[in-house]
C-alpha cells in the first residue's frame, strides 16, 4: 500500500514532532504491516521508548488518538502491542481505485526510458536444447515484456552458440551420414543424438579427429562448401528451435538472433583495443587479461583467456565484442544476460574485464540474471521416460496433451478446435507458471500433477479465475454498462480486500522490473485471484441492487483486465472460456 505513505506520513510527521520526537526518516520507520489484519501500514513504537521514558504501547495509543482527526477520510490509526497501525478507509480505497481504472495501463507508470538489452534463450546449434534453455527463454521473454511494459526500449538478442571448434566435428558427421544415404534433414531430426554421435566419433576416431579439425580451418577461412554445411546445420537447427519458440509464444523472432559468428569478424578488433590498452599479457602462448582477483583450484591468479596459443579465440572474446556492439551500435544503456548460474564467473570476468577496457562506461549496467535448476521428481537432473535427456518439444507437446484431457473432461461438448487452442493456452501456460513462480534463483521440481492443477498457485488457477470474470460479465448481458463513471463504496471486507490487492498491482510490476524477478508479478496475481474467490464467494454480483451491481461487475472487469495483462506481462494467455 505504498500510495498510502505519503498522505501518512504528513500527519505522522507533525504529530511525532510534537510528542517530541523529531528528525525521523519517516519513509524508513513506516512499513507493511506483517499481519494485514492488523492494517495497511505499521510503524513500530519500540524504537520511541528510550526517547520519551514511555511504554511502545502508551505511545502508540498517543500517536493514534493524535493522527486520527486529522487521518479523516484516509484511514484509521489504531495500537497494537506497540505498533501504530495503519488502515486505509474504504472511501480511500475506492478513490483510488476509480483512479486506477481510469489510469491507461493500471496505475504501472512509464517512467523508465533507457534502451536495454536482454539476451536470452541462446541455444546451441545442431545441439538439444535443455531445461536450461527453456527458462532462459521463458524467464527472458518475460523480463522483455515487463521492462517494456515499464517503457524501456528492449532489444531482444538470442546470442545462439553458431560457431566455434565443435563446428568441425559437426561437419564431418553431417558428411559421414550423408555417404551412408541419410538425409541432412532426418540426420539432424533428433539434436540430442546427432551431437552424441559426433562427439564419439570424435573422442574416438582419431583421422576423424583430424577431419575435424582441418575443418574447422576451412571454416575459418570461410571455405564455400564449409559454408554451405554449415548454414544447413543452422538452418536445420532452427527449424527445430522456432517449433519450440512457436509453442512458446515467445517474442522471439529470427530478427532477434544474433550468434557468436556474427561477432567473429569482430574478435581481431577486440584483441586490438585490449592490446591497445596495455591489457594483453602472454601466459604460456596465450594472450589472456587479468581483469581482478579470481583464482583457480590451485589458488594461481586465473586469466580470461582472450586468444589461445593456436590464434583462436574463446567464448569470453566473442562476449566482449558482443558488449562493445550493443553499447556501441546499439546505444544500449543497460545489457542484461539471461542465462544459468553455472556461467556466473565468466559473466563477472567478462563485465571486469569490459568496465577496464573501457568498453562498458559508468552509465551502463551489465547484469547476469541467473536462475537455478529444473529437478526431476526424484530430486534428480529432470529426464525423459526413457532415462535419456528430456527433448524439449516432446516435453511441451506432453503438457497440451495433459491439458486437452482436462479441458474435454470439463466441457465435453466443446468443439475440437476450441479445446486445441485452450489446451495450449492451459498446457504451455502450466509450464511457463511453475517456472515463474519461485524465486529464479532457486531449483525447482518439475511436477505435471501440481502444474496442472485448477487449485493452488498454478497457471490454470489464474487462467481459471480470468475466464470465470469473463463469463460472469458476459452473462450479466449489460457489459457496456462499465463504461459509466464509478463511484466504489467497497462495503464489505472482501471488496475491500480485492481492491487492496488490485491496488497493489502496480508496485508488484515495479518490483518485478527493478529486481528482474517475474515471480513478484506471479505471487501478486495469486494473491488477486484469491481475493477474487472469496470475493465472489460472498458477495453476489448479478442479483444485487442496481448500482452496487454495477460497482460489483465494475470490480470484476478491473480484476479480469489485471490479470489479463499480468498474465501477459508472463507471456501466459488467458483464455476467456476454460
Ligand atoms: N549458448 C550459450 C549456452 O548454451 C549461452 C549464451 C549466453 N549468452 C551470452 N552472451 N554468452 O550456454
Amino acid at each position: 500500500m505504498r500510495d498510502l505513505i505519503k498522505p501518512v506520513s504528513e500527519v505522522l510527521g507533525p504529530v511525532l514532532a510534537k510528542m517530541g520526537l523529531a528528525d525521523f526518516d519517516l519513509e524508513s520507520i513506516i512499513g507493511p504491516a506483517t499481519d494485514r489484519s492488523h492494517g495497511d501500514l505499521a510503524i513500530p513504537c519500540h524504537q520511541f521508548s528510550r526517547i520519551l521514558k514511555k511504554s511502545p504501547v502508551a505511545i502508540a495509543e498517543e500517536a493514534a488518538e493524535k493522527m486520527n482527526d486529522q487521518l479523516k477520510g484516509i484511514a484509521k490509526a489504531t495500537s497494537v502491542a506497540g505498533f501504530l497501525n495503519i488502515t486505509a478507509e474504504s472511501r480511500w480505497l475506492g478513490d483510488r481505485l476509480s483512479e486506477l481504472a481510469e489510469h491507461p495501463t493500471y496505475g504501472v507508470e512509464k517512467n523508465t526510458t533507457r534502451t536495454v538489452v536482454v539476451d536470452y534463450s541462446s541455444p546451441n546449434i545442431a545441439k538439444e536444447m535443455h531445461v536450461g534453455h527453456l527458462r532462459s527463454t521463458v524467464i527472458g521473454d518475460s523480463l522483455v515484456r515487463i521492462l517494456e511494459f515499464k517503457g524501456n526500449t528492449v532489444i531482444r538478442e538470442n546470442h545462439v552458440g553458431d560457431w566455434g571448434t565443435p563446428f568441425g566435428m559437426l561437419i564431418e558427421r553431417l558428411e559421414d551420414l550423408e555417404s551412408e544415404g541419410i538425409q541432412p534433414s532426418d540426420a539432424l531430426s533428433d539434436l540430442g543424438i546427432f551431437y552424441r554421435d559426433a562427439r564419439s566419433s570424435f573422442d574416438s576416431d582419431e583421422k576423424f579427429r583430424e577431419r575435424a579439425r582441418k575443418r574447422v580451418v576451412a571454416l575459418q577461412s570461410g571455405d564455400e562448401a564449409t559454408m554451405a554445411r554449415w548454414k544447413q546445420l543452422v538452418d536445420l537447427s532452427f527449424s527445430y528451435f522456432d517449433e519450440v519458440y512457436d509453442m512458446l509464444g515467445v517474442l522471439l523472432t529470427k530478427d532477434d538472433v544474433r550468434g557468436e559468428s556474427y561477432y567473429d569478424s569482430l574478435l581481431p578488433s577486440v584483441v586490438e583495443r585490449l592490446d591497445d590498452s596495455g591489457l594483453l599479457s602472454n601466459n604460456l602462448g596465450a594472450e589472456v587479461m587479468y581483469p581482478g582477483d579470481w583464482v583457480n583450484r590451485e589458488g594461481n591468479p586465473l586469466p580470461l583467456i582472450i586468444r589461445k596459443g593456436d590464434g583462436g579465440y574463446n567464448y569470453a572474446t566473442s562476449d566482449l565484442a558482443c558488449i562493445i556492439d550493443r553499447t556501441e551500435r546499439l546505444g544500449a544503456d543497460d545489457l542484461i544476460y539471461v542465462v544459468g548460474t553455472e556461467q556466473k564467473q565468466h559473466f563477472q570476468m567478462v563485465f571486469a574485464a569490459a568496465r577496464i577496457a573501457g568498453f562498458l562506461h559508468e552509465k551502463h549496467t551489465s547484469t547476469h540474471v541467473p536462475f537455478g535448476l529444473v529437478l526431476g521428481s526424484d530430486g534428480g537432473k529432470l529426464k525423459s521416460r526413457s532415462g535419456g535427456a528430456v527433448r524439449l518439444l516432446d516435453l511441451l507437446k506432453e503438457a497440451i496433451q495433459r491439458a486437452s484431457a482436462a479441458v474435454i473432461n470439463r466441457n465435453p461438448d466443446m468443439d475440437p478446435l476450441e479445446i486445441q487452442s485452450i489446451a495450449k493456452s492451459i498446457g504451455i501456460g502450466a509450464v511457463k507458471y511453475s517456472d515463474l513462480k519461485a524465486d529464479r534463483t532457486k531449483d525447482y521440481i518439475f511436477d505435471w500433477e501440481k502444474m496442472l492443477s485448477f487449485e493452488g498457485e498454478t497457471g490454470p488457477y489464474l487462467q481459471y479465475a480470468h475466464a470465470r470474470i469473463r463469463s460472469i460479465l458476459a452473462r450479466s448481458g449489460d457489459e457496456a454498462s462499465l463504461e459509466k463513471p464509478l463511484n466504489y463504496t467497497l462495503p464489505s471486507n472482501e471488496e475491500a480486500r480485492l481492491a487492496r490487492e488490485i491496488l497493489a498491482f502496480p508496485e508488484s510490476v515495479d518490483i518485478a522490473a527493478s529486481e528482474l524477478a517475474p515471480h513478484r508479478i506471479c505471487k501478486h496475481l495469486h494473491r488477486i485471484s484469491q481475493a477474487f474467490g472469496s470475493f465472489y464467494e460472498h458477495c453476489p454480483v448479478l442479483m444485487v441492487d442496481d448500482s452496487l451491481r454495477i460497482e460489483r461487475m465494475s470490480l470484476c472487469a478491473l480484476t479480469g483486465d489485471i490479470l489479463q495483462i499480468g498474465l501477459e506481462l508472463l507471456g501466459i494467455d488467458a483464455p476467456s472460456r476454460m
